[in-house]
C-alpha cells in the first residue's frame, strides 16, 4: 500500500489501528494547529457524522439549501487525518487551502486530537450512536468502500467491535474518551438516537452551542433538509460522488437505512448474549444514556 488504492491494512498509531495511508502521515496530522474560530465534529465512524455535518453547515449559512451544495460533504468540511491516494482529497490539503473559521470533521478518539484544538479552546460536537446499531452501520460500510478492511462474515465481526480492532479502534474506549472530558473541555455530546427522536430540538441545541439564533422558520427547514430522506436525494451530502471503485453502493448505499434499531435485525440471541455481557464489562466505568431503540 502506498499510491495505489485498495483496502488498507490497519496500522498502529499510539495503540489505535488506523488505516496505513493515515499511519505514515501521522506526525503531520498530529502536527495540525487549528485557528481558536474552527469548529470540530468529532465522532467514532458511523455514528451520524455526515448527518452532523449538514446540520452545522446549514446552521452557519441560516438554512440556505444552496449555499450548501456549494460542493460535496468532504470539501466543505475537510476530514481532518483522511489521506489515501487520489481521488480522494488528503483532509490536510483542503484544510490549508481554506481560511479559518473551518468546521473540521474527525474519527480520532481523543487522544490523538492534536493539542492545539484544546490549547486553542476550539468547540467541539461529539456525535456517539448506540454501539450495536454503530457496528451494524459499520458492517455494511466496510462491506462498501474499498479503501476499508474486508469486514469478513458479521460473526467475526462482532468480535473484532468487541476487540476495538476496526479503523480508529475501540468504539467503547473512543465514546468515553470524550465523555469523560466533556464538561472540562467544553464538548457538546450529541447522541444519535436523541437526533432520531426529535431532531428540532436537537439542532437547537447546536445552534446554541454555535451562539446563533435562528428563526423558527429556518430552523423548521433545516430539520428538513437534513432529514435522512432528503439527504439520501441530495448528491453533495450522500456520498454518491465518490468514484464506484472506491465507494460501492451497489453493495450498500452509504446512506443505507438511518434508523434506530436495526441491530435487532442482526445478532442472533447467542450473540446478543456474549455482546451484553461484553458491553456490561467495557462500559461499568461510566453511566452513558445510551438507547438502543426509541
Ligand atoms: P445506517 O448505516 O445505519 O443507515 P456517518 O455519517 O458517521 O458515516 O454515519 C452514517 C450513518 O448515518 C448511516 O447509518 C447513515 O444512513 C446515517 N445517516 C446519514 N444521514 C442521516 C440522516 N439525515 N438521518 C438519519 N441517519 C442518517
Amino acid at each position: 500500500a502506498g499510491n495505489k488504492l485498495c483496502r488498507f491494512p490497519l496500522k498502529s498509531v499510539r495503540g489505535v489501528p488506523l488505516m496505513e495511508p493515515i499511519a505514515q502521515k501521522w506526525d503531520s496530522v498530529w502536527a495540525f494547529c487549528p485557528d481558536p474560530s474552527d469548529l470540530l465534529i468529532a465522532t467514532y465512524p458511523k455514528a451520524g457524522t455526515t448527518w452532523t455535518q449538514e446540520i452545522v453547515d446549514l446552521l452557519l449559512h441560516n438554512g440556505d439549501a444552496e449555499a450548501c451544495k456549494r460542493a460535496p460533504t468532504v470539501v466543505r468540511i475537510p476530514f481532518l487525518e483522511i489521506y489515501s491516494p487520489p481521488p480522494i482529497p488528503s483532509g490536510l490539503d483542503l484544510l490549508n487551502a481554506m481560511s479559518p473559521p473551518r468546521v473540521i470533521k474527525t474519527h480520532l478518539p481523543i487522544q490523538l486530537v492534536p493539542e492545539g484544538f484544546w490549547e486553542n479552546k476550539c468547540k467541539v460536537i461529539y456525535v456517539a450512536r448506540n454501539a450495536k446499531d454503530n457496528m451494524v452501520s459499520y458492517y455494511h460500510f466496510d462491506r462498501m468502500n474499498m479503501t476499508q478492511p474486508e469486514p469478513g462474515p458479521w460473526e467475526g465481526y462482532i468480535h473484532k467491535f468487541m476487540k476495538g480492532e476496526l479503523g480508529w479502534g475501540s468504539w467503547y474506549d473512543h465514546v468515553k474518551g470524550y465523555w469523560e472530558e466533556r464538561e472540562r473541555r467544553n464538548i457538546l455530546y450529541l447522541f444519535y438516537e436523541d437526533m432520531k427522536e426529535n431532531p428540532r430540538r436537537e439542532v437547537e441545541r447546536i445552534m446554541r452551542y454555535l451562539d446563533l439564533s435562528l428563526s423558527d422558520d429556518v430552523i423548521e427547514r433545516i430539520v428538513e433538509l437534513t432529514s435522512f430522506k432528503v439527504m439520501k436525494d441530495n448528491p453533495m451530502a450522500n456520498y454518491t460522488f465518490i468514484p464506484k471503485p472506491v465507494f460501492d453502493h451497489s453493495i450498500s448505499p452509504f446512506m443505507r437505512k438511518g434508523e434506530v434499531g436495526d441491530w435487532v435485525n442482526y445478532f442472533s440471541p447467542t450473540q446478543l448474549q456474549l455482546f451484553d455481557e461484553d458491553y456490561e464489562r467495557q462500559m461499568k466505568t461510566v453511566n452513558i444514556p445510551f438507547r438502543t431503540k426509541i
